[in-house]
């Protein structure tokens, strides 16, 4: 089990450094901790025992580690989507934006922050994947591509809620995707 590192917490702020290849035992056993967490946090008997949040993303500031990784978890249409990644760096982008219609949430963010996050449509990652063992490029889009985007941006210390439009909020981008 882990203990989330809250927004209220400076570290959570911080640049995360990279992760030396390869990888050595503690960082990866980290890692795949990361991953069980996410798929615990969405076992509702799980959920109602330890009194944790559900979850589909994690990077490793919110467990108190500024190190570059970060884990994906989540069914869509019955597909697993799982990332266990190091030293991930975005390669390529879309210009097409989407945004979560309900707004993006965060497991160290416990105040609500109303407001519409766009981010590219599509993204190419290139990082160091620990649950194939291999490097990877992944080609991700809609909400996938948001997960991963939100916890990169883990890495670099920035909230969800940075990235929404101070002055307005719920503003509508008419040619960004709503998912
Ligand atoms: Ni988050």
């Amino acid at each position: 089990m882990f203990t989330i590192v809250k927004d209220t917490e400076k570290k959570l702020r911080e640049k995360s450094v990279p992760v030396e290849l390869p990888l050595n035992a503690h960082d990866k056993k980290t890692l795949l901790n990361m991953v069980e967490y996410l798929k615990n946090s969405q076992d509702p008997e799980f959920v109602e025992k330890h009194h944790i949040r559900e979850g589909v993303g994690l990077a490793a500031p919110q467990i108190g580690l500024n190190k570059r990784m970060l884990a994906v978890y989540f069914k869509k249409d019955e597909e697993l989507i799982v990332h266990a990644l190091v030293n991930p760096k975005i390669i390529a982008h879309s210009v097409k934006m989407a945004y979560l219609s309900t707004g993006e949430g965060c497991l160290s963010v416990d105040s609500e922050h109303p407001g519409y996050v766009y981010r590219p449509n599509k993204v190419t990652i290139q990082a160091f994947d620990v649950i194939k063992n291999a490097p990877v490029e992944i080609v991700a889009r809609g909400f996938e591509a948001i997960v991963l985007q939100h916890e990169m941006d883990h890495l670099d210390g920035i909230l969800f809620y940075d990235r929404i439009d101070k002055t307005s909020p719920m503003k509508q981008d008419e040619n960004a995707i709503s998912i």
